[in-house]
Order: C-alpha cells, then structure tokens, then sequence
C-alpha cells in the first residue's frame, strides 16, 4: 500500500504538531490537516509563526520547512478526505456533560461524526488511523458506522495513540520512545510503520493487536497520573513531619527501579488527558463489574483534586483566615510551562475556590490569552460572567499583577519567572509579602532573605 496522500481530521494540539512532523520527515507525501473551525485553520495559514493557534516550543521551525511544500491546512473536509490514502482522526474527545456516564465517559460524537463522514466521501479504499484518546473498542465503532454507512470499499482501522507531552511535542515528535501501532491488518500496519520509519528506529515501532494499543494510551496517562498523586500525596505528609518533598523524591528516584521522572510534588495535574483518560479507565473498569479496580484509579483523581483545594485553603489560612477583598497574584495559568493549552489546569480551580471566598485575582501568565481565562472560568458555572470579571483581572506582565497584592501564587512553572526582579515585586505588594509557590519553582531562601513570607508545596 503506497501512501502518497494523508488527510488529519482536526487542527488541535494533537493534530496540527503530529502532521507537521510527518510532513517534514515524509516530503513525497502530500499531508492535509482539516477543521471544522475555520478560524482555527486561518490561524493554522497565519504568515506570522507566532500566531499559530498552539504553541510549542520548535514548532515554528517545522512549520514555517513544511507549509505550503507538502503540509496544507484547509476547511475542506470532504475534498481532503476524498483524495486520501491514509485519515488520521484527531478530534476531541471531552468527558460528557450529559447522560449516562455524565463526568466519566469519552463523548465520542465528534468521532462518529467523522467515521459517517468518512463512509459518506470514500470512493477508494482507506486506511483510518485512530489518534485521538478514545475509550477501547472505538475502532471496533469506527469500523462498524465504515461497514455500514459506506459504499462497499475496503476500510482498515488502525490505532495509533499519541504519547506527545503538550511543551515538548516537537522533541517528543522527532524522537519518540516508542511508536506503537494497533491492527489486523498486516499490510495496513506496515503502511503506517513505513511514515515513522522515514526518522524513528524500526525497533522503536511496535505493534499490537487494536485493544492492547487502545487500553495502553490509557494505562500509560494513568501510571504517570498516579505516580504525580503519589508524590503529591506525601508532600502534604512532608509539611507535616519537617519532610522535604524534593528530598524524599531525590532520594527515592536514585532508585533504579522507581526513576526519577514525574516525581516532581505541585498544586496538581492539569491537560486534557490525565484525568479524561483517568476517568475513562474508572468508567471501563465499572462497566465490566470490575469495582475494585475502579476505586483503585479513581483515588488518583480524588488526591489530585485535594491536592487543589489544599493548595486554596494554604493560601486561605496563611493570610489569617481571610482573603475577602484582598488582592491575589496569580503567576501562570496553562497547565504546564511551555504551552498556552489550559485545559483542566489547576490555577482554573485554585482560582474558583479563591473567588468563592470573594477575593480579588490578577493574572498573568506569558502565553494564555485574556479571553481564554475567563472561558476557563465561565466553563466551571460557579458565578456568572459578571461576577468573574469583577472579580479576576489580566494583567500583561508580572509586577502589574503583583502591585498592590497581599499575596502572590505560582501555578505554573514558566522559566521567565525566576528571572523576574523580586526586590521590585517586594516593594509594589503589600506587608507582609506572601508567596505560595505552587511548582517549587522558586529559590525559597532568597525571597525570606528579601522579607517575603514563602511557603513552597511539601516543605
Ligand atoms: C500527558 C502524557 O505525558 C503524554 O504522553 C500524553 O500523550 C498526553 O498526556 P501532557 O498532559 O501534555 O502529556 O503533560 P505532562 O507532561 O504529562 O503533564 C501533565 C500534568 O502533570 C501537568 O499539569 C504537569 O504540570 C503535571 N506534573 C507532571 C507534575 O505536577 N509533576 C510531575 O513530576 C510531572
Ligand atoms: P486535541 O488536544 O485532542 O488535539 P483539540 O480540541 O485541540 O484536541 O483539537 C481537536 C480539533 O478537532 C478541534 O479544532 C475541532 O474543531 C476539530 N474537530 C472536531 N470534530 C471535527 C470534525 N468532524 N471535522 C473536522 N474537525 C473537527
């Protein structure tokens, strides 16, 4: 199966990274990312890299090499899938909000969506990657609704999960761990293995059969999720008995068979992964009477969400039990350094506890536009968007939120902050200066030395 065209159905974070790197690495491929929202693909079309709709560090370069020479970001859906070999499905895949498994289960109707769509267009044989996090047994759907709907042509359904960490796509892109590719088909897998084969090592390409590749994107984001409540669970024990948190991780993660990767204690995992594919796990598991196994995940989620409001309630506490009134600088809101995707950060809910207490916000944070915080805001229903915005202000750089502030919190771990010239900060916030580092990002024993009162997570 010669593949000269590939067609991505959605521009999201997953999409529009993921392609552009096929597309450099695979020149004699033609590669077309299609959106239903066209604002998203003008800004995909944008002149200036700097306005692309997702940033990532490196993923200017890999664009500004590929676009327009074999990498195409269109709103024509039908044509793009028409002339494919080889669709990539990269839709979102939200929690519901309605019905049964409401809060749990992955709404899969934009993939439906896309698979009627697909049957409806096809005119020759495709071969349908499924990329975006899906429940297992989706492709088993996707393959039926192809069967189906279509016109009689021949569909092979792959899985292939994305393992790129939002801030280090491009890195994670061009040189992953595994590359791991879920099938039936023969022919169709080694398709597929051919495109990553153009830069990744064979031996880090494997394949499985389609359940083991979807429940492993689950289980990986699962395992990782765990281990970060693991490590945020002591940090509470660590406060408690003159513990340090990055001490105990050091030293646990000398060992060989722990490691040291994702032992990093914070104010809570945020993305848009680890508590969807989290909570998915938990629906899977009860599904299948599987309680036991159920409770075991979802005590993941509940420790990162006490992690949150313990984090509020420090801050809360600290400032002598009230924070009615007083100003609050928030620095950071992406979930993550190096991205602008604030899906399910934990400043969203830090934020909300704040504000029920009526506190004052000002924001700040180098990539998440104005709008997108209130967004964020509106989305949780607490107050109206009135309330919100009389409550949470923007601010463009950090000393403008910090002016006038009774306390000041990190939520995201962004380098340009320890930059930041702390004495000055010192002097606009209002006495005593109080800073709830929610990232250990910060040198603690330098801001007491300044007359800051500092308080870092699991110290
Ligand atoms: C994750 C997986 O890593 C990736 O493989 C998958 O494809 C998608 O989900 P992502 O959500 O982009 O990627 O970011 P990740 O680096 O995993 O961080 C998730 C959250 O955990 C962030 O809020 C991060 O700040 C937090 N985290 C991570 C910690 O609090 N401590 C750590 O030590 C590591
Ligand atoms: P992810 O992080 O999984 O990439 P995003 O929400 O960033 O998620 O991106 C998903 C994209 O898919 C959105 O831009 C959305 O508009 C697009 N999308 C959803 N359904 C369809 C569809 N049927 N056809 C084309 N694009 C779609």
């Amino acid at each position: 199966m010669e593949i000269k065209k590939i067609t991505c159905i959605g521009a999201g974070y997953v999409g529009g990274p993921t392609m552009s790197v096929i597309a450099q690495k695979n020149p004699h491929i033609q590669v077309t990312v299609v959106d239903l929202n066209a604002q998203r693909i003008a800004d995909w079309n944008q002149e200036d890299l700097s306005l692309l709709p997702v940033y990532e560090p490196g993923l200017d370069a890999v664009v500004a090499e590929a676009r327009g020479r074999n990498l195409f970001f269109s709103t024509e859906v039908e044509k793009a899938i028409h002339e494919a070999d080889m669709i990539f499905i990269s839709v979102n895949t939200p929690t519901k909000t309605y019905g049964k498994g409401k809060g749990q289960a992955a709404d899969l109707k934009f993939i439906e969506l896309c698979a009627r769509q697909i049957a409806d267009v096809s005119e020759s044989a495709k071969i349908i990657v499924e990329k975006s996090t899906i429940p297992v047994r989706t492709a088993a759907t996707i393959k039926n609704i192809l069967d189906h709907t279509g016109k009689g042509i021949q569909f092979h359904v792959l899985s292939n999960p994305e393992f790129l960490a939002e801030g280090t796509a491009i890195a994670d892109l061009h040189n992953p761990d595994r590359i791991l590719i879920g099938g039936e088909d023969a022919d169709a897998i080694q398709a597929l293995k051919k495109i990553y084969e153009a830069w990744v090592p064979a031996e880090r390409v494997i394949s499985t059969n389609l359940w083991s590749s979807e429940l492993s994107k689950l289980v990986a984001n699962a395992f990782l999720a765990q281990r970060v409540s693991s490590i945020n669970s002591i940090s509470e024990l660590c406060e408690a008995t003159g513990a340090n948190v990055d001490e105990v991780a050091h030293a646990i993660g000398q060992d060989s068979r722990i490691g040291s990767k994702f032992l990093k204690a914070s104010v809570g995992f945020g993305g848009s992964c680890f508590q969807k594919d989290l909570l998915n796990l938990v629906y899977i598991a009860r599904s299948y009477n599987l309680h036991a196994v159920a409770d075991y995940w979802e005590q993941v989620i509940k420790i990162n969400d006490h992690q949150k409001s313990r984090f509020a309630e420090k801050i809360i506490q600290t400032m002598y039990n009230t924070v009615n009134g007083k100003k609050i600088a928030f620095l950071g809101w992406a979930f993550k350094k190096n991205t602008n995707d604030t899906r399910e950060s934990a400043a969203i809910y830090v934020a909300d506890h704040l504000l029920e207490e009526q506190a004052n916000i000002a924001v700040f944070d180098p990539k998440v536009r104005e709008e997108q915080i209130y967004e964020d805001l509106d989305y949780l229903a607490t107050r109206s968007n009135d309330e919100n915005r009389a409550l949470l202000q923007v601010q463009d750089d950090a000393y403008a939120a910090a002016d006038g502030a009774h306390g000041l919190a990190i939520l995201t771990e962004w380098d340009e902050f320890k930059e930041l010239d702390w004495a000055k900060i010192k002097t606009v916030m209002k006495k005593p200066a109080f800073i709830f580092d929610g990232r250990k990002l910060l040198d603690g024993k330098k801001l007491q030395e300044l007359g800051f009162v500092y308080y870092a997570i699991g110290e």
